[in-house]
């Protein structure tokens, strides 16, 4: 992987692979990736558990071989000039190893050690602001096997904020936080990209990375399976049509003949509301029964985009009682599941 083999450098990309791969054995873990992590953006890794985050952020940090492909971080080609780009990246991939009988603080101190760049005349100020920047002043002094696994976290991510880095990769960060704890990291993650450092952070849950992204690159079983700006992802959705009525079979109808449901014969009611946060995002399905003895019948709008008022005219044309009609665009998660077939947790 020398500097002539790797991807041409694009000064506006942090992270930037192509054709990478990696396999264990017989096991593709990660295949044909091509990264692109714009400078100055929060990119949001995400992908299901056993997707090929970890194993891809490991490759990027040098960690583990990659088996094809080619790879640069801040301009350089991994691992070749590893010792000129990792002194320029923090990185918390999967809870750095601490010395159970040291405190949180002297354990800093020992890793900033280890750094030959890291100044010692600083070390003391710069432990303990990175101590304070994570929300662990308070724990300084105790001993790390008495810290949570959250605060084991956190203490993982002031280890990579000892310096001032251009690149932050966090493996989960929020892994083993509560609540409050991942709002505290989300918040430090933005504070960090205002600054200006650029953050590579994976997570497996999608409210966490549409929080505080604004790239996002979505994993499945090793595959990069799209990657963008938040707002791209979130253009690329189709758009769904809600038809509130006392008509619905005749109104299905009229969608079917419009090539947006299949013919509503046969096709079940949902039984829950469809805005309840757990329906299934169910394409085309005709939907649960509404007030007044109305029921909303949905249907996809489709990629192409058929126009909001042309389906209107269409059911009034067709006597068709219209007493609610709304437009939505599919929730980011709903592109999810059409993208990887699976669903991702929600929850915080
Ligand atoms: N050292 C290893 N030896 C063999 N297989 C491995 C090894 N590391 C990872 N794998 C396999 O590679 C695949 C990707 O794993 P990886 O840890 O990269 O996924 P991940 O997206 O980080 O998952 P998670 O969300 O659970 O952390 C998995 O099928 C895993 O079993
Ligand atoms: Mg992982």
């Amino acid at each position: 992987m020398s500097d002539g083999t790797g991807p041409r450098p694009d000064a506006g990309l942090a992270v930037q692979t192509e054709g990478l791969g990696k396999t264990f054995g017989r096991q593709r873990a990660v295949a044909d990736l091509d990264l692109a992590v714009p400078q100055g953006s929060v990119y949001g890794f995400l992908g299901p558990n056993g997707s090929g985050k970890t194993t891809t952020i490991r490759m990027l940090l040098g960690l583990t071989s990659a088996t094809s492909g080619t790879i640069r971080v801040l301009g350089g080609a991994m691992p070749d000039q590893a010792r000129d780009v990792l002194p320029r990246v923090g990185a918390l991939v999967e809870g750095p190893a601490f010395y159970p009988f040291l405190s949180g603080r002297a354990n800093l101190v020992r890793l900033d050690s280890g750094d030959r760049r890291a100044p010692a005349s600083t070390r003391r100020a710069r432990v303990d602001a990175a101590l304070d920047r994570v929300g662990l002043g308070h724990a300084a002094d105790k001993k790390a096997h008495a810290y949570s696994l959250g605060m084991k976290q956190r203490l993982g991510i002031a280890n990579a904020l000892l310096m001032p880095r251009d690149l932050l990769v966090l493996d989960e960060p929020s892994n083993g936080l509560d609540p409050q704890g991942t709002r505290e990291v989300r918040a430090l993650i933005r504070s960090l990209a205002d600054d200006g450092t650029t953050v590579l952070v994976s997570s497996h849950l999608l409210a966490e990375v549409e929080q505080m992204c604004s790239h996002i690159g979505v994993m499945s079983a090793g595959r990069l399976l799209t990657q963008g700006t938040l707002d791209d992802l979130r253009a690329l959705g189709t758009h769904r049509v809600r038809v509130l009525t006392p008509d619905p079979d005749l109104a299905r109808g009229v969608l079917a003949r419009l090539g947006l449901v299949p013919d509503g014969s046969g096709s079940p009611a949902l039984p829950a509301s469809p805005d309840a946060p757990d329906a299934p995002a169910a394409p085309a399905a005709p939907a649960a029964t509404g007030s007044a003895g109305a029921v909303r019948v949905e249907a996809d709008l489709g990629v192409e985009g058929l126009a909001p008022e042309t389906v209107v005219a269409a059911l009034v044309a067709a006597d068709v009682r219209v007493r609610g009609f709304e437009v939505a665009g599919a929730s980011l998660e709903d592109r999810f599941v059409d993208l990887t077939g699976e669903g991702f947790d929600v929850a915080g």
